[in-house]
């Protein structure tokens, strides 16, 4: 649609967790004009509902080089080495600019911060706030932050593409403003430099840790403007997320790694423990091993669920570590201090995303992206848990640091994860809308073909079944130009449709299992054929 109305500023950044905050408080600092645009309200997003915590080699006898070492282990032979050093070297003192600007973290009785552990790493090295509400503090400070400095933010506003001048560069992006007053309806914000941290897409499938604004709008707009994504077939499942049922759907209550980090055991239905001696580290491990182990027993015992025995913390220390995850159990009538925690796994991360280099540049100039939606290199198959939020900070400063040192006019340079297979174009998913009612059928389809489990053939079927719902939508549109009606939910449907074709696409073509992929009718890791990444451009000649 047409705009309505049109801003202009030096940058935009759009969304409003860890990486778009201090993104755009860094631009803001730099003496750039800096416009915040966020879907719900600037703490909606997935960075508030962090638990665990943040990474970083802060701790007495840690180093950068051992938090980069466990970094590339459970990135599984995919993780881009020169990106994570960036992320462990820089990643220290960004967490303390993190703390001037408001962050409390928990301390010991040293006054230093207190770090636990989570699964994959070797060392306690997580920075917690508030016991379990790590991300709630950080979203605080942030927002408390952007609104001390006065920055302009536009809530309630839904992105829809971004533009882009004759010669292909970054002129700003299309919104939709949900609201009253003067910016409402269809309008533009036109700038040099967009930043895009719009988080996840976890609600690609029926359940998940995200909240419901994470339906994967950055990396679709970026496919739409001609932008490569890397790597969405890993997507993460978080292990241990609280069971509430078999048709359980939307964002679902986490059970921090944290929890396992001080000492909680996973048990099975005959409350035997099983990651011992599947794993040097046990229920520590990295969390794609964690989660395949939880299924394996599942399938053995034809059970739903397994459980958490944390009964041994007591109840002091449930509510004084864990005061989140205890009032989320207790609301649903499960009382951890008594009794086991039934928990499966449920997407969690998009380890992929928007292709980017180390300064946060994507293939088109301009354009930047950090936070869930990018694809900087540091995840490979695996995201090692509680380098999001550090990867945020990191990454969103480099950006700034690169818009105001005038370089927004580049695309991604030229160091490429090597070797690449580009071999993916799906169709254009620009046109048409589709129904809002479509959302259920297109998590559906994920879960079932693409979720933890998969294999060619559920591969194919999830393919052909999301391929109907797009060839239904455009033949109503072809034959009695019948679109969906325009709005919030409408585009977020279609946005959900072209990134689960694209994440379908990938995860068919990488026959092999590595990381967070998991395929049944290719059991192994083939190093020979799949060290390397699925790169997928749209090709803009479709629709
Ligand atoms: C958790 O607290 O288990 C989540 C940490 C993460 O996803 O990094």
């Amino acid at each position: 649609p047409a705009p309505g109305w049109s801003i202009s500023a030096d940058v935009v950044v759009v969304g409003s967790g860890v990486a778009g905050l201090t993104a755009a408080l860094r631009c803001e600092a730099a003496g750039l004009k800096t416009v915040v645009v966020t879907k719900a309200r600037l703490d909606d997003g997935s960075t508030r509902w962090a638990q665990g915590g943040i990474a970083a080699a802060l701790g007495e006898g840690d180093s950068p080089e051992q938090h980069l070492d466990d970094t590339l282990v459970a990135g599984a032979g995919l993780c881009d080495e020169e990106a994570v050093r960036i992320l462990v070297t820089e990643g220290p003192d960004a967490v303390r600019r993190l703390i001037s600007t408001g962050a409390h973290f928990d301390t010991d009785d040293e006054g230093g911060i207190e770090l636990t552990r989570e699964g994959g790493h070797h060392r306690r090295r997580i920075a917690h706030a508030g016991g379990d509400a790590t991300g709630a503090e950080i979203s605080r400070a942030l927002v408390e932050a952007v609104r001390a400095r006065g920055l302009r933010t536009i809530e309630n506003a839904l992105v829809l593409d971004l533009l882009t001048d004759a010669d292909g560069r970054t002129a700003g992006v299309t919104l939709h403003v949900m609201g009253e007053g003067q910016h409402d309806g269809v309008g533009a914000v036109h700038a040099p430099a967009v930043v895009l941290a719009t988080g996840g897409m976890g609600q690609v499938f029926s359940a998940t840790t995200n909240p419901s604004v994470s339906t994967g709008d950055g990396v679709a707009l970026a496919l739409r403007a001609g932008a490569e994504v890397s790597d969405l077939e890993f997507v993460q499942f978080h292990p241990t997320v609280l069971f509430l049922g078999p048709d359980a759907e939307g964002q679902q209550p986490l059970v921090s790694e944290a929890v396992r980090g001080e000492g909680a055991h996973l048990v099975d239905a005959d409350g035997v423990r099983f990651m011992v001696g599947q794993h040097e580290l046990a229920e520590l491990a990295p969390r794609d091993i964690v989660a395949k182990g939880i299924m394996r027993r599942m399938q053995e015992q034809d059970a739903e669920h397994m459980f958490l025995d944390a009964r041994h913390f007591g109840a002091d220390m449930w509510e004084h570590r864990f005061p989140t995850i205890l009032a989320a159990c207790r609301a649903n009538g499960i009382d951890p201090v008594t009794e086991f925690v039934p928990v499966a796994p449920a997407a969690h991360y998009a380890s992929g995303g928007v292709r980017t280099d180390s300064q946060g540049r994507t293939t088109v100039p301009g354009l930047y992206a950090c936070g869930e939606v990018a694809c900087t290199g540091v995840h490979g198959a695996n995201r090692l848990a509680s380098n999001s939020l550090l990867e945020g900070l990191v990454y969103a400063e480099r950006i700034a640091a690169d818009i105001a040192a005038g370089h927004a006019e580049h695309g991604l340079h030229a160091r490429v994860p090597d070797p690449i297979e580009q071999p993916a174009h799906p169709e254009r998913p620009a046109h048409p809308l589709l129904a809002p009612e479509d959302r259920f059928a297109i998590q559906r389809i994920m879960t079932d073909g693409a979720g933890v489990l998969r294999s060619a053939e559920s591969l194919q079927e999830a393919a052909d079944r999301l391929q109907r719902l797009h060839t239904d939508a455009r033949d109503a549109l072809d034959e009695n130009g019948k679109t969906a009606e325009p709005g919030v939910d409408t585009w977020e449907t279609t946005n959900l449709l072209c990134v689960a074709r694209v994440l379908v696409a990938a995860a068919l073509l990488r026959e092999e299992t590595r990381g967070c992929h998991w395929r049944e009718d290719h059991a192994g890791r083939d190093d020979t054929a799949w060290r390397r990444h699925v790169v997928v451009r749209l090709n803009p000649d479709r629709t």
